[in-house]
């Protein structure tokens, strides 16, 4: 083999190593779905009795620690940075109205609304028609923290995208 083709064929050997390495990315990406569990010993501790309503709303630091736990656990499904790709629901709709709302009591008792409906689909997940989970339940793995701290980033997104908005 001239040394020309020897180039060649390694160029083809590499072309084809790195193809198989971003194809292995992408299905790792998408692929993975186990709940991975979210540390959150640097919050507040909230108990093992559910509270009704997000004790970490506007809470910077569980805005952090529910960040990563969004990347981890949610973002492969829900979209980089809460901004939904279309696969699975937009989860800033959620609260999107709430927080446009001026009346105090009003905006708080449809907080507390979208707090219990996020903190009912994230325990148990949701199953299609022939029973396969389309969205898995984190029920297992996250505490009540874990649960907090991922409603209270996504809210905080909310809260940017809607003032980008205006
Ligand atoms: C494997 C993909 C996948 C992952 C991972 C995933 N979800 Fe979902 N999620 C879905 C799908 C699909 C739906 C829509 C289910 C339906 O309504 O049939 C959904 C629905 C939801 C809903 C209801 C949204 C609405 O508008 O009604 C919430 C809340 C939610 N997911 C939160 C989360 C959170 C929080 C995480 C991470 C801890 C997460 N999801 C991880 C696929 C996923």
């Amino acid at each position: 083999m001239n040394e020309a083709r020897k180039h060649s064929h390694l160029a083809v050997g590499l072309a084809m190593a790195l193809t198989l390495g971003l194809v292995a990315i992408e299905a790792q990406a998408h692929g993975d779905v186990t709940p991975h569990p979210i540390d959150t010993s640097s919050l507040p501790a909230v108990g093992k009795e559910w509270v009704e309503a997000n004790p970490y709303r506007g809470n910077e630091k569980a805005v952090k620690v529910g960040a990563e736990g969004y990347l981890h656990n949610c973002a492969g499904c829900h979209g980089l940075n809460a901004n939904s790709g279309g696969v699975a629901p937009d989860l800033l709709l959620l609260t999107k109205d709430c927080l446009d709302m001026t009346g105090k009591d009003q905006q708080a008792a449809c907080l507390k609304d979208s707090d219990a409906y996020f903190k009912e689909i994230t325990l148990n997940g949701k199953k299609n028609g022939d029973g396969r989970y389309v969205m898995p339940a984190y029920g297992g793995v996250f505490t009540q923290e874990a649960v907090w701290a991922v409603k209270a980033y996504t809210d905080a997104r909310t809260v940017e995208e809607n003032k980008k908005a205006k």
